[in-house]
């Protein structure tokens, strides 16, 4: 007790040894940490579960759910294009045999930047379906390319590298057999050479993509 206190008459506390408040914190801040751990816990169970469900609502729309049987968000492989950081590929299988993949295309060449694809080619190499996750064309121009502002999108399922021939997977006005958006020629052009890549690239490497185990990562589709 100060001299203070003392001289105020105040009446003496009653006195804690020191290690019993420090025992007292490291107790508090023990169940704190657990509270945070088992919260922390469900909360990314939770998160991962909602990322699959968004994933596989992204992969549903270029690939037939009665098409396979196995869960194409979780058989996922990341796959080294040249020159090129890792691509995700997901792959569709029925009774365990291989039916379809749905691989990741960019085009670095939009008229505002990156446009990211997602491709679904059959194992004979048949396109079921393009979408576009991610671009930032320019509204009412370049967006036809998403299916709710135009089918165009829409014109690249059932085609593949002989429909048309692989020489002529080019926009009519390059010399090959494929409209453009009218107006977007830029957009247009870079979604078609970003889909040939992307069927090519299976073509080369359908064998190793259903070979690879699965990455097991979160199988979120990349930004
Ligand atoms: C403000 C502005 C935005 C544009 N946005 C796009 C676009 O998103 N995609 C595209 O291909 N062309 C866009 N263009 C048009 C291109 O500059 C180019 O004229 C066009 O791609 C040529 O297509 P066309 O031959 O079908 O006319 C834009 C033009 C302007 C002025």
């Amino acid at each position: 007790m100060s001299e203070q206190e003392k001289e105020l008459g105040m009446p003496a506390r009653a006195g804690r040894p020191a290690w019993q408040a420090v025992l007292s914190l490291a107790a508090f801040a023990a169940l704190v940490g657990l509270v945070v751990g088992v919260a922390w816990d469900a909360t990314r169970e939770r998160i991962a579960d909602n990322e699959a469900r968004r994933v596989l609502a992204e992969l549903s729309a270029v690939l037939p759910p009665a098409l396979y049987d196995n869960e194409p968000h979780r058989d996922m492989i990341l796959v080294s294009w040249p020159g090129d950081e890792q691509r995700q590929v997901w792959r569709a299988r029925r009774d365990g045999r291989p039916v379809a993949a749905v691989l990741t295309s960019l085009a670095p060449d939009g008229y505002s930047g990156q446009i990211r694809l997602l491709v679904a080619v059959t194992t004979d190499g048949t396109i079921l379906g393009v979408r576009v996750a991610t671009h930032s064309e320019t509204p009412g121009i370049g967006d036809a390319i998403e299916p709710r502002k135009s089918p165009w999108i829409g014109n690249f399922a059932g085609r593949s590298l002989t429909d048309p021939p692989e020489a002529r997977w080019r926009l009519r006005k390059d010399g090959g057999d494929l409209d453009a958006i009218s107006g977007a020629t830029i957009t247009s052009r870079a979604v078609v050479a970003a889909t040939r890549r992307a069927v090519q690239y299976f073509r080369q490497h359908r064998d190793e993509i259903f070979a690879a185990p699965a990455s097991g990562a979160a199988n979120k589709p990349r930004d």
